[in-house]
């Protein structure tokens, strides 16, 4: 068997660092080749790191203008679009009370609007193709509430209604999306502090970036063929 990713182009945004570069690194060794999309310049020297098979493009995912842009970029460079990991996301925690119209507008226009225009840039490309596969990235804060989170879960929340209806929507044309939920991850959306949450954690432990890429690589790849509208909780046991 080859590489679980061999001759695969995808996009990944929000993949300057934390769990969006972990997911480059991954996809790059098992063969495809990518395209690093953030609005942090920081996503060209890791693109320099990882060679030939990987790019940046800066894009702001809330941008439909950008969305065209990186599309078009991946195609010239690459080929095509595959698979597409909407990765990218914001989290600044805010009690109901002080949740503002501005940090709310922007949880959604990161976290929910990003991937639905993402999912929207590359149907053309992966109907070239015959098919594709997407992969967003929600959280396990869409699986039940939680204090200070109200912005953010509930725009992750969304983004698992929005992956259902998508899935549902794209089966038949060979478009599988699924969704994946991380718990606790040692980047730096969790911050210094992080290592807290360990207590909660079955486990014992925070993840690591690289336990939910292994995660997003497989079901990203034909290896999950038969995988659409699923949900995977890479949480170390949290929620259980
Ligand atoms: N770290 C955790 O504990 C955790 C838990 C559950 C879910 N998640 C989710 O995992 C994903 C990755 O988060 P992370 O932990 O790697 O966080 P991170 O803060 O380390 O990385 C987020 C990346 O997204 C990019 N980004 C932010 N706004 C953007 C925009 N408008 N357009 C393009 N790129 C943008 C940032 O520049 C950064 O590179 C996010 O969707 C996050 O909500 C994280």
């Amino acid at each position: 068997m080859g590489l679980l990713l061999n001759d695969k182009v995808a996009i990944i945004t929000g993949a300057a660092k934390g769990q969006g570069a972990a997911a480059a690194r991954c996809f790059v060794r098992e063969g495809a080749r990518v395209v690093i999309a953030d609005i942090d310049p920081a996503g060209q020297s890791l693109a320099e790191e990882l060679g030939p098979a990987a790019a940046f493009k800066t894009l702001d995912v809330s941008s439909g203008h950008d969305w065209v842009s990186c599309v078009t970029f991946t195609q010239s460079l690459f080929g095509g679009v595959d698979i597409l990991v909407n990765n990218a996301g914001i989290f600044w925690p805010a009690t109901l009370e002080q949740t503002s119209v501005e940090l709310a507008d922007m949880h959604y226009r990161v976290n929910q609007l990003g991937p639905l225009l993402g999912m929207q840039a590359v149907l053309r490309p992966m109907r070239v193709k015959g098919g594709g596969s997407i992969v967003n990235i929600a959280s396990i804060g869409a699986l039940r509430g939680w204090q200070n989170e109200l912005a953010y879960c509930s725009s992750k929340w969304a983004l698992r209604g929005l992956s259902r209806c998508a899935a549902v929507e794209l089966g038949r044309e060979g478009i599988r999306v699924n969704t994946v939920l991380p718990g606790p991850i040692d980047t730096s959306m969790l911050g210094p502090d992080g290592a807290q949450y360990a207590d909660h954690v079955l486990l014992g432990r925070i993840g690591r970036p690289n336990e939910v890429a292994e995660v997003v690589a497989f079901v990203a790849s034909d290896r999950a063929s038969f995988m659409a509208g699923a949900e995977l909780v890479v949480d170390g046991g949290m929620v259980a």
